[in-house]
């Protein structure tokens, strides 16, 4: 029912784009504004960070709640679905080769591997990548109406192309809805948006690379290692069997199913690829906990200082929040957020786009998983019994979290809540009412691991 209705107004908002700008369209594909990719969900929603964006389930309606109104929204957002990063692309293609070279006698369902031809680029968006920008761009238009048909949001993106790329195609989606509303008054396009080179010794909240002792922990992959011992070895032996002399390795495991994903994504309406089929639900959950287990303690909670990697962007949050210059002397470049044209106050709607790691780190300064007990590294535990936490339900593909400011009858002060990807995160230690939400003032008063520099004089300690 739901999925019927969202198809419809999709079909009006395509045939009514002005200009026919609208190529790419939507209606062959499962992935829509409203609800993002439901192809074959009970697999796709299991990809980790390669899921493509889908509404994670929220126990508190994500709806504005009666009597409210937003007055300030700020969307941090992942880029779109991407190839293989560079250094992937070659192990998936010298697996492809080695597989090629030394089977003769595929396995039933393996045999579509003996014709497979590697064609995966990358480091850069595919078409379903853009696409699901620009209806995360329409998506936000829908959600916060009221302020974007007068307002264009001010616009930031991390200096990688795909980053950038994704910051366009989302201001492309939200203003084809702003032209298509005939109560907004779009402004001329294309928006401006400021652009944060991601090389050192530029200073960038929205990319990681500042903090050395950081930048060496293995705590991420430690944790991977752990629980792919438990779960990697009867696939192993599975694959083995039906690729037989292949003698892949356990990691192989992961390179063989990330193949699914990846072929996914590269196809322009995100169709299934048979990669997909070789293995059970059962083994994408264990998929989507390794995934979960390499983000939490890669760049998360469960790193010593990984919450530290968000607080220069946690930071620039509460100066945008209360109006106030930002006081930060981790990621952030004082001269440049000094400067209005780089950093204005007083906008009612912020857009930054960047990275599923660096995401994981805001959340952490933020502390929206703080009442997440550690994952364990031995058995998988779900998303919904790790309060929420798991990679697919938070740095998906197209990934957004939404930090809200609204005012309330009844209310004297303005009252904030966090929606990471459409589930409302109740926030931590400001005394959150039964919609997640807390005071503003409470809010910043629980920020205090941002506002005293989190634990960044570690960074630089042998
Ligand atoms: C995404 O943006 C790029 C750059 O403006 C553009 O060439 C491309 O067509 C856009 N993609 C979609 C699906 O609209
Ligand atoms: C800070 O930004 C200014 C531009 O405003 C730039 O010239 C300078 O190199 C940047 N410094 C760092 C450390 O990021
Ligand atoms: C399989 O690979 C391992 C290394 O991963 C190697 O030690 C072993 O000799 C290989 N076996 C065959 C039959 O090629
Ligand atoms: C979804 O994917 C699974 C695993 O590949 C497959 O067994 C199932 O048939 C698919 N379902 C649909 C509706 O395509
Ligand atoms: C860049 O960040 C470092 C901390 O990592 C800080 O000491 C320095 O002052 C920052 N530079 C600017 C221009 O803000
Ligand atoms: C989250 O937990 C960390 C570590 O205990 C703590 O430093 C931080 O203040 C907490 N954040 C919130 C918002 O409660």
């Amino acid at each position: 029912m739901v999925s019927l209705s969202v198809g419809l107004i999709l079909n009006l908002a395509a045939a009514f784009a002005p200009g026919g700008s609208h190529a790419a369209s939507p209606t062959h594909t499962c992935d829509t504004p409203d609800t993002g990719f439901e192809c074959n969900k009970s697999i796709s929603h299991s990809w980790g960070m390669y899921s493509p964006f889908f509404s994670v389930p929220s126990e508190i309606p994500p709806g504005t709640p009666q009597g409210c109104q937003v007055t300030f929204a700020q969307v941090l957002a992942r880029h779109g679905a991407r190839d293989p990063t560079a250094g992937k692309t070659k192990m998936y293609s010298d697996m492809i080769e080695q597989i090629h070279a030394a089977v003769s006698d595929y396995g039933p369902a393996f045999r579509f591997i003996k014709d497979y031809e590697y064609t995966l680029g990358a480091d850069q968006l595919t078409l379903f990548g853009q696409q699901q920008l620009v209806n995360a761009g329409i998506r936000f238009y829908d959600r916060y109406q009221h302020l974007a048909k007068d307002t264009t949001p001010f616009i930031r993106a991390s200096g990688q192309d795909r980053v950038v790329e994704s910051a366009q195609n989302w201001t492309q989606g939200l203003h084809r809805a702003r032209v298509d509303d005939q109560h907004a008054s779009p402004d001329s396009f294309p928006y401006s948006m400021v652009v944060l080179p991601e090389h050192t010794p530029f200073n960038n909240s929205l990319s990681h690379g500042h903090c050395p002792a950081f930048e060496s922990t293995k705590d991420g992959e430690e944790a991977q290692a752990t629980f792919l011992e438990q779960f990697g070895p009867d696939i192993l032996v599975r694959l083995n069997e039906g690729l037989p002399g292949a003698n892949l390795t356990l990691q192989q495991v992961i390179y063989m199913m990330d193949l699914c994903p990846f072929n996914t994504v590269a196809d322009d309406n995100g169709k299934l690829s048979n990669f997909c089929t070789l293995f059970t639900e059962d083994d994408w959950r264990d998929y989507d906990y390794h995934a979960s287990l390499g983000k939490w303690y890669g760049y998360g909670n469960g790193n010593p200082l990984g919450s530290s990697q968000g607080v220069g962007f946690v930071n620039e949050l509460i100066a945008r929040l209360t109006s106030t210059p930002v006081h930060d002397h981790t990621t952030t470049n004082s001269t440049f957020d000094e400067d209005p044209k780089n950093f204005p106050l007083g906008a009612v709607l912020y857009a930054d786009f960047s990275h599923d790691n660096d995401i994981t780190g805001v959340y952490a300064a933020l502390g929206l998983y703080n009442a997440t007990r550690p994952l364990a590294k031995s058995h998988r535990e779900s998303a919904s019994s790790a309060n929420g936490y798991s990679a697919s339900w938070t740095v998906p593909f197209a990934a957004r979290m939404y930090v809200e400011k609204m005012t309330c009858a009844g209310s004297s002060e303005d009252l904030v809540r966090v929606l990471v990807n459409d589930r409302v995160i109740p926030l931590q230690n400001c005394e959150a009412d039964s919609e997640g939400r807390c005071e503003l003032g409470r809010f910043v008063d629980s920020l205090s691991f941002a506002r005293e520099g989190g634990l960044w004089d570690r960074c630089f300690v042998e």
